[in-house]
């Protein structure tokens, strides 16, 4: 597939580890080059030692100041941009809703939903700049259905599909499609732990609580960091040029999140 992103310029927040670092393997494996945030020194370190050229800013996505110092530098290094990847997010606590603390709600709320729009507010201009591109926010299954025991995050990930939906009508006149995807629960250390919490928090063990997942899912897998790189490189690529607006699941189909 010809992508037509060579030379394309990336931010991909939470690009350190996790789906951000594949995400942004991907982007540069097709010629873009990718500047990250993230807010794990260790981490950063990490992926710049295995992915040259990458460049990176200490930000939490939730702090105006950090995240208007991510767009100078970022803007600086590479002289404009054309994509934004929106994909820091935290799981938020696991419990009902009268077991949450309403700090821990506010610190979900505001990685995963103030984060894209403090984001969004300083890349649009930069995109409309260099004649149009793509905005990618990664939502999640959570943004399609309820959630038990996870309501900030299903809150926040709802959220994010009515910013995409909204951005998607106020920019494609310039030429910038805005879309969600939609992520099943990809395998790794966060899903393991998510699980645990929810284990407990139902009273019943982990690899039950796993086998209940898995049959929320029709193909009875999760999904892999690399799967959600390869939809953010579609539809950032020449093939994706006409699809704005969309959340996008990639998730091994599923209907609903109720264990
Ligand atoms: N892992 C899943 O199963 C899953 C499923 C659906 C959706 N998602 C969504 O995908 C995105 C990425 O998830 P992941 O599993 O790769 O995450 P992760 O927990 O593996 O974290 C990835 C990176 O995010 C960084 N990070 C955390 N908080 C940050 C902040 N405030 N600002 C900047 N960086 C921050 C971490 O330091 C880490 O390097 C999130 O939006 C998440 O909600 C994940």
């Amino acid at each position: 597939m010809e992508t037509g992103l060579s030379g394309k310029r990336a931010i991909v927040t939470a690009g350190a580890n996790g789906i951000g670092r594949a995400i942004s393997e991907t982007l540069m494996a097709a010629g873009a080059r990718v500047h990250i945030c993230d807010v794990d020194e260790a981490q950063i370190a990490a992926a710049r030692a295995t992915l040259p050229g990458l460049g990176a800013t200490l930000a939490d996505v939730s702090d105006v100041a950090a995240v208007d110092r991510l767009f100078d530098e970022a803007l600086d290094a590479m002289g404009g941009l054309d994509i934004l990847v929106n994909n820091a997010g935290i799981a938020g606590p696991v419990a009902p809703v009268d077991k949450i603390d309403p700090e821990d709600w506010r610190r979900c709320i505001a990685v995963d939903l103030d984060g894209p729009f403090l984001c969004a507010r300083r890349a649009v201009p930069a995109i409309r700049e260099a004649g149009g591109g793509s905005i990618v926010n990664i939502s999640s299954t959570a943004g399609l259905f309820g959630f038990p025991n996870r309501s900030p995050y299903a809150a926040a990930k709802w959220g994010v599909i009515g910013f995409t939906k909204t951005l998607a009508m106020e920019l494609g006149p310039n030429g910038i499609r805005v879309n969600a995807i939609c992520p099943g629960s990809v395998s790794g250390p966060r899903i393991d732990a998510v699980i645990a919490g929810a284990a407990k928090a139902d009273g019943i063990t982990e690899e039950a609580m796993r086998n209940i997942w898995l049959r929320q899912v029709s193909m009875r897998t999760f999904v892999e960091a690399q799967d959600i790189a390869n939809m953010v490189l579609f539809i950032c690529s020449d093939a994706g040029a006409k699809i704005s607006g969309q959340a996008l699941s990639v998730d091994g189909h599923t209907e609903s999140l109720s264990a």
